[in-house]
């Protein structure tokens, strides 16, 4: 089974792996991945070779899409040498806060550039990835990325490069959000005097089995919270007191304002 063309990854380290991983069950033909880190090692297999350096790749290897999958703060050393591949391949840059404009100039030419934000649960393949193709992308390129991205979970388009901040502070930073959640249930288990184990597990749980609900579930959120929320029992006083004004819709709406600024900001 051969589904895929022939691939470059640049860095192999959490997110790079767990794409590479998910295009070696879709059919690989040819990948290679350039990591200098000794880890990256353990990527190679069959038809996946791991180079330390660019320098290293065949000159005759022209790669159909170039997956960008380093930290922002190496792009600027890592990209120019990826620029001779500019108008032959599609560049999938996952780095936060790295504008189209700004790795076009990195690399040079006139590059097909798609933007994409993926989030954690992508080393399950359970990631939510939001794409946004810049100038020039075809619509081949564009399906090319929809099923390289798609290897770790969903994937939706915007059109507006701009989007990519909330989606950011919303789906990027999401999943700390809700392991955030699931530490504050252990610390009220800590908090009303159960056993640190029981408090541990009841938390961890409780995120773990609603989280399968809801994907098990035809239902909207909101009905699932309502299935669980008697008229003036338990969960309805806990409710009060969380969906107050002044309470939990006031401050994840202050949150995600404060991480989309900051994401924009570290795009400018
Ligand atoms: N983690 C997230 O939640 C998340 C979500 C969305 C997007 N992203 C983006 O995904 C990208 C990768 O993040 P990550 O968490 O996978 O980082 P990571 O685990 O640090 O992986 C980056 C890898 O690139 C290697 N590298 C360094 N310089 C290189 C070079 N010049 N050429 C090729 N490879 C090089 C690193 O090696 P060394 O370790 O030796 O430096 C490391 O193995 C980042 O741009 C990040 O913004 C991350």
């Amino acid at each position: 089974m051969t589904t895929l063309p022939s691939l470059l990854l640049v860095g192999g380290g959490r997110m790079g792996s767990a794409l590479l991983a998910g295009w070696r069950e879709q059919g690989l033909s040819q990948a290679f991945v350039v990591d200098p880190s000794q880890g990256a090692q353990a990527l190679a297999g069959s038809n996946v070779t791991v180079l330390a350096d660019i320098s290293q790749l065949p000159v005759d290897f022209t790669p159909e899409a170039v997956m960008l999958a380093v930290k922002p703060q190496k792009a600027a050393e890592a990209l120019p040498a990826y620029g001779r591949f500019s108008g032959k391949a599609v560049f999938i840059s996952i780095m936060a806060g790295k504008t189209a404009q700004g790795i076009a100039q990195l690399l040079g030419g006139s590059p097909a550039i798609v933007r994409a934000m993926p989030n954690t649960p992508a080393a399950v393949r359970q990631s939510i990835t939001v794409a946004f193709a810049g100038n020039g992308v075809s619509e081949a390129q564009r399906r090319l990325a929809t099923q390289l991205l798609s290897a770790v979970g969903k994937v939706a388009w915007v059109e507006t490069e701009s989007a990519l901040a909330p989606v950011t502070a919303i789906s990027g930073g999401g999943p700390a959000y809700v392991f955030l959640l699931t530490e504050l249930l252990e610390q009220a288990g800590l908090d009303q005097g159960l056993p640190p184990e029981l408090a541990r597990i009841m938390a961890r749980q409780t995120v773990i089995g609603s989280a399968a609900l809801l994907a098990a579930s035809t239902e909207t959120p909101e009905a699932l919270r309502v299935a669980v929320t008697s008229p003036g029992g338990t969960t309805a006083e806990a409710l009060k007191l969380l969906r107050a004004d002044d309470a939990l819709p006031k401050i994840f709406k202050a949150a995600i304002q404060a991480a989309t600024e900051r994401s924009r900001e570290l795009s400018a």
